[in-house]
């Protein structure tokens, strides 16, 4: 957990217009500024990033956040990542803290993360004085240009090269960092020789471990870095920081299975691919691709071994999937792979196979139908026992109910029968929110129009009475509650940092949209100011006038009732009074 007092800090110390604008080029119109919106294809610019409240929002497609979730969503990362990120932009240390998601554990993170970077540059020197490691990579027909987008490398041969570029070389950070071993005897030499070295690079560009290749025919073909604090196998992918803008320009992302594939085909201008790292592509994998593009494409080889991988792979992407994102699965001919069949046929050959390959659904119900005899009974019967557990895994949206109709004709079953004997949740249901598991009431337009009120002037929130307060504790008046005592509590400065702050707040998605809402407006105080009051004199209207009514309805009135009683009458006529000479436009 890093503490909200820090995230307050940091977005008041770095400037969201210049954090978007190193990504996407911005134009001032008025007081905010407007791109084109990197999160859909759009003709005009509707993308609105401001100034004054430090976050941005598309009336286009709605989406929106601060500078941390502008980082989150345009490079993928993490919360902890992008939090990083923006820190070290303005110079700020992150407080090191317990459980990290990323594991800076034994070694410190920061030291590690310095070894391999070091290690990295090693190799690339040594790249350049190997003659023969040259010329390999030039026999599979890649140029300088592209060796050096990706940082390849050379470990020479021999036992103890590191020694020459780390002074520490018997320290524990070389172990920590995958790059030694330690033989019996306890001495120690370098765990990649003689080997051409693909550097592993994170999100955010640090070198988190290697992939490296023999030269000529010798076992085991690749080496990879083993896990480390710094880097899991199961959460990155290979040449997906070089690829992330092609990504967002192509609309899509292809998976490939290897490190030169992804480097053949960028030798060939298709920028956008990335390989999972000698593993099954997991469910993380496919939440990572599928926050930056609206398409992936499986690409594997044509072999048995092919498809193992693609099948893994529409496992991984099941729980995943999402209405509007595609995910696809495309085979090349037996004995090709992306390099080869690039080198062979040219980019546009290639491209036009990604523009044929097959949906998820398809890839499936072929796979299912074809592992049995779909013309008798006991098929059709396997037939869904080998979908159900499939079925189990997908949230329940169109694509799923598609689905069930597709595999129902294969198997002579209504849809409906399907979803029952595959024991599956009704297909009413709609995905769950993130968040905790009780029922929300939803929010009025008046509690709307006072969060809208409230985040756009913070400052209000300290002029609240007692009595004011107590008003809004009715179920649907408790996201403005929550942002009352928050504000309150103090040192919430700016939109972006209240938004930061209730990250985990059961409300978050919906003071998100509000706070987006508030750039359309106007930021005039004094209407603000009568707005909310106006707000409150509803509130209290609809209070008294049910607790009149109440009163009224129980018949004779005791001494004390009736006081009450004229009391109400009178604060009602005085709100209605209030309320209407509010309502009046000003002459
Ligand atoms: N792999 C691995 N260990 C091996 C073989 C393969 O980790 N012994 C992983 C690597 O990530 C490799 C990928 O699986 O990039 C694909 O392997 P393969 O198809 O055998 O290699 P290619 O990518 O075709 O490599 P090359 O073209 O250099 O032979
Ligand atoms: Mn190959």
């Amino acid at each position: 957990m890093i503490p909200q007092s820090f995230i307050q800090d940091l977005l008041g110390r770095v400037d969201i217009v210049d954090v978007v604008d190193r990504h996407v080029k911005l134009k001032r119109a008025g007081a905010n500024y407007v791109a084109c919106c990197p999160f859909h294809s759009e003709k005009s610019p509707s993308f609105t990033v401001s100034p004054t409240k430090q976050f941005y929002h598309c009336f286009g497609c709605g989406a929106h956040g601060t500078a941390v979730g502008f980082l989150m969503e345009y490079s993928a990362m993490g919360f902890v990542e992008a939090v990083k990120e923006l820190a070290q932009s303005v110079g700020m240390q992150v407080p090191e803290t317990r459980s990290e998601p990323e594991g800076r554990k034994a070694g410190g993170g920061v030291d590690l993360y310095e070894v391999l970077l070091q290690a990295a540059q090693f190799y690339r020197s040594r790249l350049k004085e190997s003659p023969r490691a040259i010329a390999y990579l030039k026999d599979r027909g890649l140029s300088g240009d592209i060796a050096k987008r990706f940082g390849i490398g050379y470990a020479p041969d021999g036992w103890q090269n590191l020694a020459a570029a780390f002074s520490d070389y018997d320290g524990p950070l070389l172990g920590t960092a995958g790059l030694v071993k330690s033989n019996e005897e306890g001495r120690r030499y370098d765990v990649f020789r003689d080997r051409i070295m693909f550097p592993i690079v994170d999100v955010r560009g640090n070198v988190i471990g290697f992939g490296g290749r023999v030269l000529g025919d010798g076992e085991p073909k690749y080496l990879n870095s083993p896990e480390t604090p710094v880097f899991e196998k199961g959460r990155e992918l290979y040449g997906l920081y070089q690829a992330r803008r092609a990504i967002r320009d192509a609309g899509r992302v292809v998976v490939v299975e290897g490190y030169m594939d992804v480097v053949a085909l960028a030798q060939h201008g298709i920028e956008y691919a990335a390989a999972t790292l000698g593993t099954a592509t997991t469910p993380l994998h496919v939440q990572k691709l599928l926050r930056q593009s609206e398409e992936i494409v499986f690409c594997f080889d044509g072999d048995e071994a092919g498809r193992r991988a693609a099948w893994r792979a529409l496992e991984g992407s099941l729980p995943q999937l999402q209405d509007g994102k595609q995910v696809k699965f495309l085979f090349l001919p037996e004995g090709e792979d992306p390099d080869s069949y690039v080198r062979r046929n040219g980019r546009e050959a290639l491209e036009a196979l990604f523009g044929q390959a097959a949906p998820l659904s398809k890839f499936l119900i072929d796979s299912l139908a074809g592992r049995v005899d779909l013309g008798t009974a006991e098929g059709r019967a396997r037939f869904l026992h080998d979908a159900k557990p499939l079925l189990k895994q997908m949230q329940a949206n169109l694509l799923r109910v598609q689905l069930l109709r597709e595999l129902g004709e294969k198997c002579r079953l209504s849809p409906d029968e399907v979803a029952q004997l595959c024991e599956l949740a009704p297909k009413s249901a709609a995905p769950r929110p993130p968040g905790p598991r009780y029922a929300r009431a939803a929010p009025t337009p008046l509690a709307r129009a006072l969060l809208r009120v409230l985040i756009a002037n913070p400052s209000l929130a300290a002029q609240i009475t007692a009595e004011q307060r107590a008003l809004l504790d009715a179920a649907e008046l408790a996201p403005v509650a929550e942002l009352i005592d928050l504000l309150r509590e103090g040192a919430v400065a700016s939109p972006a940092v209240l938004i930061e702050a209730t990250r985990e707040s059961p409300h978050a998605a919906l003071f998100q949209q509000v706070a987006g809402e508030t750039l359309a407006g106007s930021d005039d105080e004094q209407s603000a100011q009568a707005d909310w009051e106006g707000a409150f004199l509803q509130l209290e209207l609809v209070r008294v006038r049910s607790e009149y009514q109440r009163l009224t309805a129980g018949g004779a009135l005791n001494e004390a009732e009736r006081k009450r009683f004229q009391e109400l009458s009178r604060r009602l006529a005085e709100l209605k009074g209030a309320a209407s000479a509010a309502a009046r436009p000003e002459a």
